[in-house]
């Protein structure tokens, strides 16, 4: 075991972001704890790290309490996409109040260093634009994105609090929208709906005209991110904005997805969801100061990676992509 060796815990797991954070730890010479409820996480996901000797998988719902001891948390078990989070409200409000609490307890308890997965979702329908951290946000608390974004607040709150109480080592990342292999197919979120539609030869549905905009940040620049603030001293806490800054329309996506993809699928024209922020948009000036962060993978690379994830899953269920060869 070589000195630098640590026992790094993280919660969530087998989900997208937490599955990739596993196996690059492992990479990086750690022992790795994975805790997850597999609510949105899934086995195929860490198929691979079965049988590695540093890697261990443990089923456990974070709203309950866990006696373990490593020396680093992520806490990343939260369902992340809208028809996740939205089809048990409460459980999601409980995995992140209840969950940080456990986590924070956990960590309390054993000294160890803890981060959030927070999300730029605690910004609300922002007025200001790109957001910063010192940004207060515009959230709905009545409706029905706010199990996810209150009890993200919440989670942060609680954060802080065992910092100025208990001295916790704690660390807030705001992660915005990320995309890459391994999302769920069916979790709604634009980068993976695009993708499987055009490769099913369905519709793609933009919402609210398309004009919306995002900026995406793929899975493997995020990934470095969360790791560069877990690593800085125990004076910095964040919270740090981690994304892409270079924000699209979410019609110039589809047409990215279509052409990368070769797909015929149509473009057709829905309503806006309720609360769907019109426009998203790190800015990074912290992260690039305290962590010299940055993403370095250009949009295109990130999808053509994206969209051979995807085609090998389809492939494996037997579905032919249905686009131009
Ligand atoms: N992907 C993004 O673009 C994005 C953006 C902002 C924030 N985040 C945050 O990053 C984290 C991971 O997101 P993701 O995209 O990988 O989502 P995901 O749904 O793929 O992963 C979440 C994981 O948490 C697990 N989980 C849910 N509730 C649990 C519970 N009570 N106990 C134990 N495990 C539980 C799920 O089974 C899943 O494996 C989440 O906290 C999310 O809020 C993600």
């Amino acid at each position: 075991m070589s000195l630098t060796r640590k026992r790094v815990m993280v919660t969530g797991g087998a989900g997208f972001l937490g599955s990739h954070l596993c196996e690059r730890l492992l990479r990086e010479g750690h022992d790795v704890l994975c805790v997850d409820n597999y609510f949105t996480g899934r086995k195929d996901n860490i198929a691979h790290l079965i049988g590695d000797p540093h890697f261990e998988a443990m089923r456990h719902d974070i709203t309950f309490p866990l006696y373990v001891e490593v020396d680093e948390v992520y806490n990343l078990a939260c369902p992340a996409s809208p028809v996740h989070y939205q089809y048990d409200p409460v459980q999601t409000t409980k995995t992140s109040v209840i969950g940080a609490i456990n986590m924070l307890g956990l960590a309390k308890r054993i000294g160890a260093k803890i981060l959030q997965a927070s999300t730029s979702e605690i910004y609300g329908d922002p007025t200001v634009h790109p957001q910063t951290e010192d940004y207060r946000g515009n959230v709905n608390t009545l409706g029905p994105r706010a199990c996810y974004d209150e009890g993200k607040r919440c989670a942060e709150t609680l954060f802080f609090d065992y910092l100025r109480q208990h001295h916790t080592r704690i660390k807030v990342a705001r992660i915005f929208n990320t995309y890459g292999p391994r999302m769920h197919p069916n979790d709604g979120r634009v980068v993976s709906n695009f993708i499987v539609h055009a490769l099913r030869g369905q519709e793609i549905a933009l919402y609210g005209g398309g004009a919306q905009t995002r900026a995406f940040c793929y899975v493997d620049d995020l990934i470095d991110g969360m790791m560069r603030l877990m690593a800085t001293d125990d004076g910095f806490t964040g919270p740090v904005n981690l994304g892409n800054p270079h924000e699209i329309p979410v019609s110039e996506l589809a047409d990215r997805v279509l052409r990368l993809t070769g797909s015929r699928s149509k473009v057709v024209h829905r309503e806006l969801p309720q609360d769907d922020p019109l426009q998203r948009c790190p800015d990074i000036a912290l992260a690039r100061r305290a962590l010299n962060w940055e993403p370095r993978v250009p949009l295109d690379d990130g999808l053509l990676r994206t969209i051979a994830y995807f085609e090998r899953m389809l492939a494996e269920r037997g579905e032919q992509a249905a686009v131009a060869s």
